[in-house]
């Protein structure tokens, strides 16, 4: 595991950005994982900005997000495809038939999301991560053989999650489809970005604690390759 420890929240984007431009500019078509949430907008933003301004294109990229809301739909301004299309997808040229984001209840739906990503893999995942050590969206106690499933999320998800729907948690949905942890894992490479006291307990569990379900984000330690960008703040309970 590599750990960028960086001052502030741009820092973090621009580093994770540099790995990002790595991974598109050695392969055209490159595979992306995607992640949604606060974590990775500033990431977003430099990518569009790239595009603008060096032509930086993703025209043979494709792409495939980590989770989704179920009971919501794809249209609704808090869904995870709706936040992908404002946050990067409509300022980059990745074709839309080439963007794939996880959608439905059904044990179906997510063995159809296994399917689509059966014949490729994954060149770099992007992760944030929960302040209870949560990746995608995969809670403390997931065990880490699990491909895409169903999820219950817990109140402390929930109640993070809520000042996206009027700081009111009835509003958050309750379940969600999420790629496992054993799926997260097959990518060649992870980029893990975190910022914020608020993540500086689960940040040190990841890299510091056990490898053990408690902090779904510990499995990380047994990937290959995995660079972990963060700012002050969040690096602030990391050993040293
Ligand atoms: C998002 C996702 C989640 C978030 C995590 C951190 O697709 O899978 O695991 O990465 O909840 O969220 P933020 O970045 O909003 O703190």
């Amino acid at each position: 595991m590599k750990v960028i420890v960086v001052k502030d929240y741009d820092a973090v984007s621009k580093e994770a950005f540099a790995v990002m431009k790595e991974v598109v500019t050695n392969k055209k078509d490159a595979v992306l994982g995607l992640a949604t949430g606060s974590s990775p907008i500033g990431l977003y933003k430099n990518m569009i900005q790239d595009h603008k301004d060096n032509g930086t294109s993703y025209a043979q990229c494709q792409s495939f997000n980590l989770d989704e809301y179920v009971g919501i739909d794809r249209n609704h301004p808090e869904s995870y495809w709706t936040f992908m299309h404002e946050n990067l997808f409509k300022g980059i040229d990745l074709p839309e038939d080439k963007i794939h984001v996880p959608y439905g209840s059904t044990k179906e739906d997510c063995e159809g999301y296994e399917k689509a990503m059966e014949n490729v893999s994954v060149d770099v995942q992007v992760l944030g991560i929960g302040g209870n050590g949560h990746i995608g969206f995969n809670e403390p106690g997931t065990p880490f053989t699990e491909e895409t499933h169903i999820v219950e999320l817990t109140e402390k998800t929930r109640s993070d999650n809520a000042r996206f729907f009027d700081n009111d948690i009835n509003q958050v949905p309750t379940h969600a489809i999420t790629m496992g942890i054993a799926t997260i894992m097959k990518a060649k490479k992870i980029l893990l970005v975190a910022s914020g006291a608020n993540k500086a307990d689960a940040v040190a569990a990841m890299v510091n604690g056990p490898v053990d379900p408690a902090c779904p984000a510990s499995v990380l330690q047994n990937h290959a390759d995995v660079v972990v960008v963060v700012d002050e703040a969040a690096a602030a309970k990391l050993a040293k």
